[in-house]
């Protein structure tokens, strides 16, 4: 057990940390080709951050404690509440609308399986002050950017979007009451995932009627652009609810981005404070859990205090797509390789080496050298084995003149190089 991590963590070697990198690398880029600044917030927060404002489900996940003076503390297990919470305490001095993105390391307490971990990273794009949906396909069009960047297009990734608005509506339509919403979309969100018989016996529980029931499930089934505008032409008021929903899919067309976007109403999201659009990241197989997920939560700053402000915005996790990436085959290379291996022939030209090494390094060139006394031959196989293209070789004669031998470990082809000159041959590459 000792030498393994806690279950659900994981280790980062190498290989894993040039991966990791990647993804925040593409991350970062997309965020700032979105004029969005980054942010963070602390690891650990106030229990009631959690307990009053994100739902059942994340809140049964929690890694919290009582810390030494005795305050009940949790391990972040999303951003959003610190993000609203950081907000909120200097909303007046922002300006507006506010663009903003982190790449914290969340926890939560989950069951593990493929692609669902006790940690994570997780990209968070979020955009307050604006209520228009162009503010939400905004952070869409960055979710599916970033997709894009690491090589998926719609064959790949589809986003599913659906607006709780939309669904109230077409719920109140059905027969279902304001005090069981929440148990209709619960059921909802689980349309794919569990039989309908399951569904059934819950709603019937609740008290809602058979027809109820039928017309509640239908809402869920609501997939596509023809059989959602038809579900809303029987709105009283025809629809106009469905009019953010629509102006937002409009926009992703025009940013020829709708290639990528199914309208579906089984979308809910398991996060309480979604007031508006919501919308999920899937791989096209479905294989796996959501790549990304967020919406609208007009109503969270002002319920922590803050002022009345909407906000829209997501959050992508690193394990799914680390795991796209995998099955994709696609390996981002680790960090920049070696230029040159520096040799020392005699115990005398150690300093001499490490002189060299200093000056090249300090110009930027990436070198290394054998760190105790070794023969020439050792210390050429360790640069080899550290796959140096190049070794920088210094004796008593090279010294006397100023120069070194550079042997290219590829051809074997050797040229003399005045110490001076080093860094731009070196650079050479
Ligand atoms: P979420 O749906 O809970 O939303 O998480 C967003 C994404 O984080 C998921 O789609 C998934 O890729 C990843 N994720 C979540 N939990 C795990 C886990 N245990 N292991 C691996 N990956 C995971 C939120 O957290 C919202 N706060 C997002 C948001 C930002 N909404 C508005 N702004």
């Amino acid at each position: 057990m000792q030498g393994q991590a806690l279950p659900g963590f994981r280790d980062f070697f190498p290989a894993e940390a040039a991966l990791r990198q990647h993804i925040f690398a593409v991350w970062r880029e997309v965020a700032s080709r979105y004029g969005f600044e980054e942010y963070d917030g602390p690891p650990l927060e106030a229990l009631e951050l959690y307990t009053d404002k994100s739902g059942e489900e994340i809140v049964g996940q929690l890694y919290e404690f009582e810390d030494r003076g005795g305050r009940r503390v949790a391990l972040r297990p999303e951003m959003t509440p610190t993000l609203a919470r950081m907000v909120a305490s200097r909303a007046q001095a922002l300006k507006k609308p506010i663009r903003w993105f982190a790449i914290p390391q969340l926890f939560r307490y989950e069951r593990q399986q493929r692609g669902r971990l006790r940690e994570h990273f997780q990209l968070n794009m979020d955009l307050l002050g604006e209520p228009g949906p162009l503010a939400d396909a905004e952070v869409i069009a960055a979710a599916l950017d970033v997709l894009r960047a690491l090589g998926f297009g719609p064959d790949a990734v589809r986003v599913r979007l659906s607006d709780r608005r939309v669904l109230r509506a077409l719920l109140a339509h059905a027969g279902v009451s304001d005090p069981q919403l929440p148990a209709a979309y619960a059921a909802i969100d689980k349309i794919d995932r569990e039989p309908r018989e399951v569904l059934e016996a819950r709603l019937a529980k609740l008290g809602l009627a058979e027809p109820v029931i039928a017309a509640t499930l239908a809402v869920g089934n609501v997939r596509g652009r023809e059989p959602f505008r038809a579900a809303l032409a029987s709105l009283p008021d025809g629809g106009e609810v469905a009019d953010p929903l629509v102006e937002c899919v409009a926009a992703l067309d025009a940013m020829q981005l709708g290639a990528f976007v199914d309208v579906d109403l089984s979308i809910v999201r398991g996060l309480a404070y979604y007031t508006g659009i919501v919308f999920e990241l899937f791989d096209a197989g479905r294989s796996l859990r959501a790549i990304c997920g967020g919406g609208r939560y007009d109503g969270l700053l002002t319920a922590l205090g803050g002022p009345d402000l909407p906000a829209v915005g997501f959050g992508m996790g690193d394990v799914v797509l680390g795991e796209l990436l995998a099955e994709r085959g696609i390996h981002p290379a680790g960090a920049a390789g070696l230029q040159a291996f520096l040799v020392g022939v005699t115990a005398e030209d150690t300093e001499t080496v490490l002189a060299l090494a200093h000056r090249l390094r300090d110009t930027g060139i990436r070198v290394e050298f054998a760190l105790k006394a070794q023969s020439v031959g050792k210390q050429l196989k360790l640069a080899a084995a550290r796959n140096a293209p190049r070794a920088v070789i210094v004796g008593p004669d090279e010294r006397a003149a100023g120069e070194a031998l550079v042997r290219d470990l590829g051809t074997g082809t050797e040229a003399r190089v005045a110490f001076d000159r080093l860094n731009d041959v070196l650079a050479q590459q």
